[in-house]
């Protein structure tokens, strides 16, 4: 199922509401990382910087083939190697990758779906003990030039409460102010 509030504007339009190089240091997405998921790739706008950094693979999922053929053109004309786009339902179907497989999953702008503590769940199967779940969101303020609806926006410290439900997750320090119109957070994978 498409998650609610999830359509996309103009490519370039999109593109421009992020400081993605900043985002990426803050959420410390280098080379340490090896293998990467990535829940809702859109037009790759985070996926193929992303994979620049890392030294696995990226796995990109949408469900819209739109946004994963976008994608996959993206990563061709960088010359990338390493970027898995798949179109798969991640809500009803989840990841399809070993259990504790990949380093880090990147939920960006996403967690305003309908059952995100469900979402949290397939992130910490598929993630490694000590790895990370990389969380960015819209601000909860009505100035933001895009965002889901204030109603169903999730502030972090709803986003802490939700991870905090489920044993094998917890947050890493504070939230992180990714100005101009995000938030960040980071959470680990405990150990079993
Ligand atoms: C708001 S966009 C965010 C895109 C990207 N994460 C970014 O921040 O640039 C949400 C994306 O999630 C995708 N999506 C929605 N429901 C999904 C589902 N059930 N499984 C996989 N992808 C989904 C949409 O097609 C859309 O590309």
């Amino acid at each position: 199922m498409k998650l609610r509030d999830s359509g996309m504007p103009d490519e370039r339009y999109w593109d421009s509401l992020f400081d993605v190089p900043t985002i990426l240091d803050a959420l410390e997405i280098t080379n340490e990382l090896v293998d990467v998921a990535e829940m809702g790739c859109g037009f790759g706008t985070f996926t193929i910087p992303a994979a620049k950094r890392i030294s696995g693979t990226l796995f990109a999922f949408d469900i819209d083939p739109e946004m994963i053929a976008r994608t996959a053109e993206r990563a061709k004309a960088a010359g990338m190697r390493n970027v898995d786009c798949r179109q798969r339902d991640i809500m009803e179907q989840g990841f399809n990758l070993p259990a504790g497989s990949v380093d880090a999953v990147l939920l960006f702008n996403i967690l305003h779906c309908e059952s995100p503590e469900i979402l949290l769940g397939q992130a910490a199967h598929v993630l490694r003990e000590g790895g990370f779940v990389l969380i960015i969101h819209w601000r909860h303020d009505d100035r933001t030039p895009r965002g889901p609806n204030l109603a169903i926006r999730p502030q972090p410290e709803q986003v802490i409460a939700w991870a905090q439900l489920n044993p094998s997750l917890r947050a890493i320090g504070r939230p992180i102010d990714l100005p101009p119109w995000h938030y960040g957070l980071r959470l680990t994978r405990l150990t079993n």
